[in-house]
C-alpha cells in the first residue's frame, strides 16, 4: 500500500504541495483529482523518488521508493508517456525494462498484447507513436513487472472513449486481484465511474477525501436528470411541489433526489422514459473545493 505523511515541496518561495496526507489500499483504485497546477504530479515524483520532499514521507509497503530492491517489481510507475526515448520502437522499450527487472522476453510479448499493440505497431519507433499509443505502452512497462502497486499520473490522456473503457476494466480487474492503484487526473467524470476513493486536491492541498457516498455527503443538493413522455405535466406537477426543473437536453434538470421526482411522476400518472442521478452535487463540489486553483474563473 501507499502512505504520504505530510507531504511539503516547495519551489523557491511557492508551496507546490502543501502538508499532503493520505493512504491507498490494496483491493482499491484510488483517484488523485485536481485541477491543472494542483500539485498531483509533483506528490506522484515525491513518491518515486524523482522530486525529493521538503518535509513528509512517501512510502510504499513501508519503505522509500529508493529503499526497494527492484523496484519495477514493487510499483509500476507511469508519469508521462511521452518521455520516451523516440528513436526505440515499443519493443525495445519493454525489452530494456525486462532485461533491467531480469525477466523473460516472453513478458514482453504479454505485456504488448494485453494492451493491443501489435507485432507491427511494437516494431514502429515511439516519435511515431501517437498519445494513446505512448499511453498504452507505458502501461504495458508499469505492469512489465507484475507490480502489486500502480502509480499512473494522467494515464487516460490521450486515449479515446474505447480505450479510456478498456484502461477502466484493466484498472479495475488489478485492483479486484488485491492490487493498489492510484492514479491521477484532472477529469472528475474519468475517474468517479472508476475510482474507489477519491482524493481531490486544490493548490496543493488536500480539501476533500473518502469514497463517492461520503464525498457526496458533504456535497451540494441533490440532482436529478429526468426525461418524461409529457415533460410540460412534468414541469408543472413539480412546481406544484415547490420544485423548478430546468430544461436539459431532451428532459429536464432538477434540484431533489430521483425519489422525489419518481413520486411526483406517480402521484400525477406521468410516464418517465428516463430518471437518474444528476451527480451535479460531486461536480459542484469539485469546482468549489479546487476553485482558487481553477484557471477559468468558477462562478459561485
Ligand atoms: N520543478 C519545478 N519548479 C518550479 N515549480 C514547479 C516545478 N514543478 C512543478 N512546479 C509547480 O508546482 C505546481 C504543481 O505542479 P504539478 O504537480 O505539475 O501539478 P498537476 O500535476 O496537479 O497539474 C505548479 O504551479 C507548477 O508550476
Ligand atoms: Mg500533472
Amino acid at each position: 500500500m501507499i502512505k504520504v505523511e505530510g507531504l511539503t515541496r516547495v519551489y523557491g518561495s511557492y508551496t507546490a504541495v502543501d502538508d499532503v496526507s493520505f493512504e491507498c489500499q490494496p483491493g482499491k483504485v484510488t483517484g488523485f483529482l485536481g485541477p491543472n497546477g494542483a500539485g498531483k504530479t509533483t506528490t506522484m515524483r515525491v513518491m518515486v523518488g524523482l522530486t525529493p520532499p521538503t518535509k513528509g514521507t512517501a512510502t510504499i509497503d513501508g519503505r522509500l521508493y529508493s529503499h526497494l530492491p527492484n523496484p519495477g517489481r514493487h510499483v509500476g510507475v507511469l508519469l508521462d508517456a511521452s518521455a520516451q526515448h523516440g528513436g526505440r520502437t515499443g519493443r525495445e522499450v519493454l525489452m530494456l525494462g525486462a532485461m533491467t527487472m531480469g525477466l523473460p522476453a516472453t513478458r514482453v510479448d504479454e505485456m504488448l498484447e494485453m494492451v493491443s499493440l501489435t507485432p507491427a505497431e511494437s516494431r514502429r519507433r515511439t516519435k511515431n507513436y501517437s498519445l494513446g499509443m505512448k499511453q498504452r505502452l507505458g502501461i504495458a512497462h508499469a505492469l512489465l513487472g507484475d507490480p502489486q502497486v500502480l502509480i499512473l499520473d494522467e494515464p487516460a490522456n490521450g486515449l479515446d472513449p474505447a480505450g479510456i473503457r478498456w484502461m477502466r476494466g484493466l484498472l479495475k480487474s488489478y485492483a479486484d486481484r488485491g492490487g493498489t492503484v492510484l492514479l491521477s487526473s484532472h477529469l472528475l467524470h474519468e475517474v468517479e465511474l472508476i475510482a474507489d476513493e477519491m482524493i481531490l486536491i486544490g493548490n496543493g492541498r488536500i480539501v476533500a477525501q473518502g469514497d463517492r457516498r461520503s464525498l457526496l455527503a458533504n456535497a451540494g443538493p441533490e440532482q436529478s436528470l429526468v426525461t418524461a413522455l409529457d415533460n410540460d405535466a412534468l414541469t408543472k406537477a413539480l412546481a406544484a411541489k415547490g420544485l423548478h426543473p430546468q430544461v436539459a437536453g431532451e428532459g429536464l434538470r432538477v434540484d431533489c433526489p430521483t425519489v422525489e421526482v419518481g413520486r411526483t411522476a406517480v402521484e400525477n400518472g406521468i410516464v418517465l422514459t428516463d430518471l437518474r442521478s444528476g451527480d451535479g452535487g460531486l461536480e459542484e463540489l469539485f469546482l468549489q473545493l479546487t476553485a482558487d486553483t481553477q484557471r477559468e474563473g468558477v462562478v459561485a
